[in-house]
């Protein structure tokens, strides 16, 4: 067994298979050799149907793919995780996010702990949706990264199933410009702040609750201790901020794994106790499915090793996602952090450095509003970005009469300009194609070969397809869930930690000596670009 992929002995067959075939594969041969593609390479996951015959792959890319995953000892690795081994082995903890949405009475790591914590967050949060802490029509949500990045997706996701009577604001960036205009229009009486964070000591999220605080006082706020709660592991610190309810947990949840625990307090106040333990019910169903579904169907597997086979062989250094979804617009931010800050990594297990890429630049944007941004790039740029379009079928714009048609109509819309991207990266189009066609905007005099080349598409460009039938908290909770399972597939094939982020402390610390100097405007000792730019910024 081989912990390390590119060091096991598949790899080199892997890359036989990509000099021979992989290099070359055309998707769209593929479906005209074989009219089963589509039904061999789509599969089932809990609320979640996936589409993975437009990629470049096939059969045997699979089966070899699959061979290295067995040879890397990926189950040993899953199991590892799920029952709780420290393989946060840089910072000696467990990773349990996977605990935290077990149901109760399983035999889950830590269940009882979890149950508990569980019940007391929901109940806080029933009592602010019932009126017992006052007439509470607005929550500020103060944190940043993990413990802001997954509560604001959902909630926003899941708009359809709040309440209007009950506005909740997201506050993460340092920059006053977020805090100001939150706070504008806001009533101290009937305002519920929430600081979330896993350490109460990150920078942004302390400036920004102090600053609060100090509105709240100003505006003539009185009961600190009843407008303001924290969710936090260092919940000591929470009370020397000033705040008596203080919802702890536990240092094996990960910052960009922690909505489902007490982090998830604002995804709670907005859509109720049942929505949010369907969250946690859907995530729970797609982590059976990962746990016990054979490799060649688990679908996170699957992903992640098409992951590797697009980053290691073809060389494709992003992935853009697209959800044909208004309310999964923050999900490309959402999925940045969990993919990005788990994978960003250089070195293996042991420290050694890595020969091979990992994270992939992770971006996207909800569709159509994408296909009018940068889609130009993907479909004709000299660069292959696989895509990965989310679907929904079923709408919920929760509205009636002849609006409810009309967005229905609107609806079908949505889902065509889902299928013809797809289509359209892989069909592409030839120049010979181009040719035969008018365009309205064609300069008249420019030589029409020239213009067709302009034109023409390359297509054979791979994308995914993931199916929801609709966006509810279960569909939801299984989708992030898939995500997070894909993300720890990949890095466990490249040998690395996926669950800490040592990359993200230098900047800080860096941000602490600078900061003192902004007052000062001193430069000694700086490197010449920034002492030029602290003077720049400094000068009266
Ligand atoms: O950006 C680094 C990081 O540590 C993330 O991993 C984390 O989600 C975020 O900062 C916020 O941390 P905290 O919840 O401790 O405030």
């Amino acid at each position: 067994m081989t912990a390390r992929c590119d060091l096991s002995p598949v790899w080199a067959e892997l890359q036989a298979h990509y000099a021979a075939s992989g290099r070359g594969f055309d998707i769209r041969n593929a479906f005209k050799a074989d009219a089963g593609r589509f039904g061999a390479l789509s599969f089932e996951a809990p609320e979640v149907f996936a589409d993975l015959s437009k990629n470049r792959i096939d059969a045997p890319t699979l089966t070899l793919l699959l061979k290295l995953a067995a040879d890397c000892g990926l189950e040993a690795r899953r199991d590892a995780l799920l029952r709780g081994d420290p393989v946060n082995h840089t910072e000696g903890r467990a990773v349990l996010h996977t605990a935290l949405r077990a149901p109760a009475g399983s035999d889950a790591p830590f269940n009882t702990d979890v149950q508990a914590s569980l019940d007391a967050m929901l109940a806080f949060a029933e009592s602010v949706r019932r009126g017992e802490r006052g007439e509470i029509t607005d929550v500020v949500h103060i944190g940043i990264g993990g413990s802001d990045l997954g509560p604001a997706m959902v909630v926003q996701a899941l708009q359809a199933f709040g309440r209007r009577d009950l506005k909740l604001h997201f506050v993460s960036n340092v920059d006053g410009h977020d805090l100001a205009p939150v706070l504008a229009g806001l009533d101290v009486k009937h305002t519920l702040f929430v600081i979330a964070s896993k350490t109460f000591t990150t920078q942004e999220t302390l400036a920004n609750a102090q600053a609060a605080k100090a509105w709240f006082l100003s505006q003539g706020g009185t009961d600190v201790a009843r407008h303001f709660v924290a969710t936090s592991s260092n919940t000591a610190a929470a009370a020397a901020f000033g705040i008596d309810t203080a919802f702890g947990f536990w240092d094996w949840v990960g910052g960009r794994y922690s909505l489902w625990s007490v982090i998830g307090l604002p995804i709670a106040i907005a859509v109720g106790v049942d929505n949010f333990r369907a969250l946690l019910a859907g995530a729970h169903a797609m982590d059976q499915h990962f746990a016990s579904t054979p490799l060649a169907r688990n679908l996170p597997v699957l992903l992640g090793l098409i992951d590797v086979w697009y980053r290691n062989f073809h060389g494709f250094t992003s992935r853009s996602v697209a959800p044909y979804h208004q309310g999964l617009r923050r999900l490309p931010a959402y999925l940045q952090q969990l993919e990005m800050e788990s994978n960003g990594k250089g070195v293996d297990l042991d420290g050694n450095a890595l020969a091979l890429g990992t994270s992939p630049v992770v971006w996207g944007e909800a569709g159509t509003n994408g296909q009018h941004a940068y889609f130009q790039m993907l479909h004709q740029g000299t660069d292959v970005i696989p895509v990965e379009f989310i679907a929904v079928k079923r709408p919920n714009h929760g509205v009636t009469g002849e609006l409810a048609t009309k967005l229905a109509d609107q609806h079908r819309k949505l889902l065509a300009n889902c299928l013809a991207q797809s289509q359209a990266l892989m069909q592409g189009k030839t120049a010979a194609e181009a040719l035969t066609e008018k365009a309205p905007t064609a300069s008249a005099t420019l030589d029409r070969d020239v213009l067709s080349r302009h034109r023409s598409f390359p297509g054979n460009r791979p994308s995914t397809t993931l199916v929801l039938d609709a966006l509810t908290p279960r569909s939801l909770g299984a989708l992030i869930a898939l995500y997070e399972h894909r993300v720890f597939v990949t890095g466990a094939l490249w040998g690395i930690n996926s669950f800490d982020q040592w990359g993200v402390e230098l900047g800080k610390a860096l941000c602490n000596q600078l900061l003192p100097r902004l007052d000062s405007g001193d430069t000694s000792g700086l490197d010449g670009s920034t002492a030029g730019l602290l003077t720049r910024l400094t000068a009266a």
